[in-house]
């Protein structure tokens, strides 16, 4: 038994020279290349096992079953990826210019009738970049694009994606892509901006070039079921032939007065707060102004909770927000960010 498992064996430890240089070239046709071969030969699937399981800590791991496959190419990539999501955001949650809406809409509803744009042959628009300052939505809106599509979205972990070693960044970016058009998946890459940092690391200014190139080729060969999407608060930072390659650009800005009141209806909306209104709505919202909707939405759940805090009675049906609270809180966030 032992010298048959044996014999079975020695053709793969034949191959493994020229495997190796396979599996680094192309992974997938080397599981086809080297399966064929060995059922050409007559080797069944419980033998591949048994031979596999014996060479569990060498490359050749790599040839087997796709599962086995799969779980080693997840490793590969596993570190690349900050987070893999679903989400039950959808636009309801987001707050925004109607323009911004409009264009948000718009992209989504290319993907909810991708099968009509084909058949007329038209492209699909599946290259998003969000900007806009920080905490006005962009990481928001990426999830409320997956939940709306009810898609997976892969987070891009740009600072392991990013590598000091030369052209390490670019395959990289290639192993995510590849990961995410196998999957189903939508892409996402934060602080997008950050990819400048090459710059940083390397000496050769060819590296840099060299990463911007890659993106674009990915980009350029991104199959239309896919969709990468892009945030950053440094639209400037960006290289223009990147810029061009996008799409879709949706600007997500500081709010305005309008949508202060909406971003306070949201996030009370269940009714189970109102204000006690010593100062006026119009005179909250004025101070407000010139602050991200996260520190905005910040402040008002603090002030909420205060105002619980300092009620002498909590069964009260509605308890009353302490406006005044809330102005001191917005006041001290505006100092805290040397805003105006
Ligand atoms: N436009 C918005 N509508 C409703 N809520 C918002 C909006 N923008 C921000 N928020 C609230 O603030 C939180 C943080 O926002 P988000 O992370 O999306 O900001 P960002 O633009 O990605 O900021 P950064 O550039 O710092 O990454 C959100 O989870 C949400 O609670
Ligand atoms: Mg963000």
């Amino acid at each position: 038994m032992a010298r048959r498992s044996q014999s079975r064996i020695n053709p793969l430890e034949r191959f493994s020279p020229y495997i190796k240089k396979r599996m680094e070239e192309e992974p997938d046709i080397l599981l086809t290349t080297q399966w064929d071969g060995l059922k050409s030969r007559g080797y069944g699937g419980a033998l591949l096992k048994d031979s596999l399981r014996k060479q569990q800590y060498s490359p050749l791991q790599k040839v087997g079953s796709p599962s086995h496959y799969q779980t080693l190419q997840d490793r590969d990539t596993d570190e690349l990826i900050l987070e893999k999501l679903t989400s039950d955001y959808n636009l309801s949650n987001l707050v925004c210019t109607d323009s911004a809406k409009d264009q948000l809409i718009n992209f989504l509803e290319e993907h909810r009738h991708s099968d009509l744009l084909s058949k007329y042959q038209l492209p699909i628009s599946n290259k998003l970049l969000l900007h806009g300052p920080s905490g006005c939505g962009k990481t928001l809106a990426s999830y409320v694009i997956a939940g709306e599509l009810q898609k997976m979205m892969i987070v891009v972990n740009l600072g392991a994606i990013v590598s000091s070693k030369l052209g390490e960044t670019s395959k990289n970016l290639a192993k995510i892509f590849r990961k995410a058009a196998q999957e189903d998946c939508i892409i996402f890459i934060d602080e997008f901006d950050s990819l400048g940092k090459v710059r940083d690391y390397s000496q050769d200014h060819g590296e840099m070039k060299r990463v911007v190139n890659t993106i674009l080729q990915l980009f350029d060969y991104l199959p239309q079921s896919s969709m990468v999407i892009c945030a950053t608060n440094q639209k400037d930072m960006l290289d223009d032939a990147l810029l061009r390659r996008f799409d879709l650009a949706i600007s997500l800005e500081l709010p305005d007065q309008q949508q202060i009141q909406e971003l306070i209806q949201l996030v009370l909306k269940e009714g189970k707060f109102t204000f006690d209104r010593k100062v006026s709505m119009k005179k909250l919202i004025e101070h407000a102004q010139g602050l991200s909707y996260y520190s905005i939405q910040k402040t008002l759940i603090n002030a909420v909770k205060r105002s619980l805090f300092a009620m002498k009675d909590t069964r009260a049906l509605k308890p009353k927000i302490n406006t005044q609270v809330w102005q001191d809180l917005l006041i001290q966030e505006k100092e805290a960010l040397a805003i105006e």
